[in-house]
């Protein structure tokens, strides 16, 4: 339904292995990323370890690595990986004619 996604741009706006934010008006941030198999997955740009900004990280498969502190982040469910604990809320994100588009409800509910 119109209204329920929100569009952020066109897919090839975003450089393989790379990340744009969105601001989200009275939320959180959000990363979208791309990996180098060109799937796109969406989380609340913070790290559940103190914060950092994953979309500045770097992209290995479908894992982010924290530029902080070096935590692996998994895309598809935001879950720190091995010894580390901890989650960060995800985005259901989909395209649809070369635009990306993330789920509204989504983004106030991982800022409430
Ligand atoms: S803030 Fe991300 S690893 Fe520490």
């Amino acid at each position: 339904m119109i209204g329920e996604w929100l569009d952020i741009g066109w897919l090839n706006e975003i450089p393989m292995r790379g990340s744009r934010t969105v601001p989200v008006d009275g939320g959180e941030e959000i990363a979208v990323f791309r990996t180098g198999d060109d799937k796109v997955f969406a989380l609340v740009n913070r790290c559940p370890h103190k914060g950092g900004p994953l979309s500045q990280g770097i992209i290995h498969g479908h894992s982010v690595a924290c530029p902080l502190h070096n935590w692996s982040i998994a895309l598809a469910t935001g879950e720190a990986q091995g010894e580390d604990k901890g989650c960060t809320p995800t985005i259901p994100v989909k395209i649809d004619g070369g635009r990306v588009l993330i789920c509204r409800a989504s983004t106030l509910k991982a800022a409430a």
